[in-house]
Parts: structure tokens; C-alpha cells; sequence
């Protein structure tokens, strides 16, 4: 199986806390870039810490704005020294944020991702239909300092060093509606119930399940290096992906585990085929 053969070499800095079918999750810190001493992950798709005060149990969500920057400058470069050359990178972030003063977080993160290295391919809109944000009017009627709020988040698509996939299974599993729907950037569900999952920020199976359709192939490696409740890994494995991820704290990745076993139903992959 590629889980074993060709990952998880280093173990630098790194517990490991479940294996699972095609699924290895670490206790880490994705900011170590010691974590990883070789290239495996074919598509990354993640959610960081957006930096908006979120009351998560390990890591400060409340960062001056540059260190919340240099954070993320380590994590993308990262990122991309245990990418393969062909990788991809489905970021999912908010478009700006307003409290503790404005910032336009997207673009600088965007911008931040290609100086270490990422090259940018395209940006799809996710309107996730949170109609709850629209209290905070600034000035009401009034000109004076109105706030303007998008009811969006960003899924910001790079690329190591060739969009173009010629390596892996060449097997898409993506039907011609999927394709039709998906490819119009203007993605519409809703996101995941915090109460429900058990974990502050998750975001919906069906955000990495669309991103994992349309950028990798069968039997690719999908990589988070922020795993929180686990989405990206649970729909990786029963998508027939290799899943692996990193979470810093120690309960989300008994949460992650949890679901894991529990939500997961695809084969065990051999040589990128599902076996019995
Ligand atoms: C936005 S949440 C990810 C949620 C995830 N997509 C899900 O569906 O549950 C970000 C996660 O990153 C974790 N985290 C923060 N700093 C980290 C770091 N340096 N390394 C690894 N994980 C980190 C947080 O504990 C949190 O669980």
C-alpha cells in the first residue's frame, strides 16, 4: 500500500495516532519542517486557523496579524517541500475579516502561497448561505462608516510545478454532472454544524468531496495538514484516496479518530486498486 511504502519516513515531531485502511493521522505540528522528510502528498486540501479569535484548545486564533502571516508563510512552505511535483493546493480561507481591524486574509494568503513557491490557478467561491453574519452593519442608514460583509469563503487553487496530472492511476471518478456543476466556480451548500461534529471550525464532507473528484485521481495522496474533526480524511478514504493528516491538539485528534472509524466504508487500496 503507498501508506507504507513511500510516506511517513520521518518521524520527527510527530505522534502517530491512528491507522486505518489508507488513512495515517499524526499528532504534529504542520509549522515543523521536520515533519515530513521526503515529497508524497499529490492534493492538499485544508482549512487552516483563519486567525479570527476562534476558541480553539491548542493554538492561539487570535495572532498579532503579521505573526498569523509568518505562521502561514511556514505552513505553505512546508507544504510544498513534501509535495510532488504535480501537486495540488485546494485552500479553503475566508475572503477578509473585519474583527481586531480589517484584512483582506484571501488575497494575502494567495499572495503569501505563491512567494514560497505555489503557483495560482484559480479561485472557486464557496457561498455557504451563513445569513447569521449580517448584524454587524458598522453605521445603520448611514455613510458614515458602513460594513460591508460576503457571506462567501475562498477555495484558492495552486500547483507545485505543473498543472497538467500525467502521473498517478490516470482513473477519475467524477461524473459529467459533477463535472458540469463543478467547474463553475460558484460552489452553493452549506457549512457543518459546529455542535454537531464536536469541533469549533469544520467545514462540510462535501467541500473536500467535490475538491478531491475534481483534482486527484484514484489512489492519489490527499494531504491536511489541519485535520481538526477529520473530513478531509474520512472522505479521502471512502473516495479510495491515501488520507493523511496532521492536527496539533490532542482532543481533535481523538475526535478525528472517532469519526474516522466510524464514517469510513471504502477498501483497502493495493498497487491503487480497492481490494476485498
Ligand atoms: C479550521 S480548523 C480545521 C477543520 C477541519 N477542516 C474539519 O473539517 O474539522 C483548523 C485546525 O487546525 C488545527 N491547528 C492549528 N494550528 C496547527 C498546527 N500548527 N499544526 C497542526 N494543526 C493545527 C486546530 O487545532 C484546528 O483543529
Amino acid at each position: 500500500m503507498r501508506l507504507q511504502a513511500e510516506n511517513i519516513a520521518s518521524q520527527e515531531g510527530k505522534k502517530e495516532i491512528l491507522r486505518h485502511q489508507n488513512v495515517a493521522l499524526y499528532q504534529g505540528d504542520s509549522a515543523n519542517p521536520l515533519l515530513f522528510d521526503a515529497p508524497f502528498i499529490d492534493l492538499i486540501v485544508t482549512s487552516p486557523p483563519y486567525n479570527v479569535g476562534i476558541d480553539y484548545n491548542s493554538n492561539d486564533d487570535d495572532l498579532a496579524y503579521d505573526d498569523y502571516l509568518a505562521f502561514s508563510r511556514q505552513w505553505l512552505a512546508n507544504c510544498y517541500a513534501w509535495s510532488n511535483p504535480q501537486a495540488r493546493l485546494a485552500m479553503n480561507v475566508p475572503l477578509d475579516k473585519n474583527k481586531g481591524g480589517a484584512r483582506s486574509v484571501g488575497s494575502d494568503l494567495t499572495r503569501i502561497a505563491q512567494e514560497v513557491g505555489w503557483k495560482y490557478q484559480f479561485t472557486i467561491v464557496w457561498n455557504e448561505g451563513n445569513i447569521s453574519r449580517r448584524t454587524a452593519w458598522g453605521s445603520w442608514m448611514s455613510a458614515s462608516a458602513p460594513t460591508v460583509i460576503a457571506p462567501v469563503e475562498l477555495i484558492v487553487v495552486l500547483y507545485k510545478e505543473q498543472w497538467k496530472k500525467t502521473n498517478g492511476s490516470r482513473r477519475s471518478d467524477i461524473t459529467r454532472d459533477e463535472f458540469m456543476a463543478w467547474t463553475n466556480g460558484l460552489w452553493t451548500f452549506n457549512g457543518e454544524s459546529a455542535k454537531r461534529v464536536g469541533h469549533p471550525a469544520p467545514f462540510p464532507k462535501e467541500l473536500p468531496y467535490r475538491c478531491i473528484k475534481l483534482f486527484s485521481y484514484v489512489g492519489d495522496v490527499v494531504f491536511d495538514p489541519f485535520v481538526g474533526s477529520g473530513t478531509t480524511l474520512i472522505v479521502a478514504q471512502n473516495l479510495n484516496r491515501v488520507a493523511i493528516g496532521v492536527e496539533i491538539d490532542p482532543t481533535y485528534c481523538e475526535i478525528a479518530k472517532r469519526r474516522i472509524l466510524s464514517e469510513t466504508d471504502a477498501l483497502e487500496l493495493i498497487n491503487g486498486e480497492a481490494q476485498r
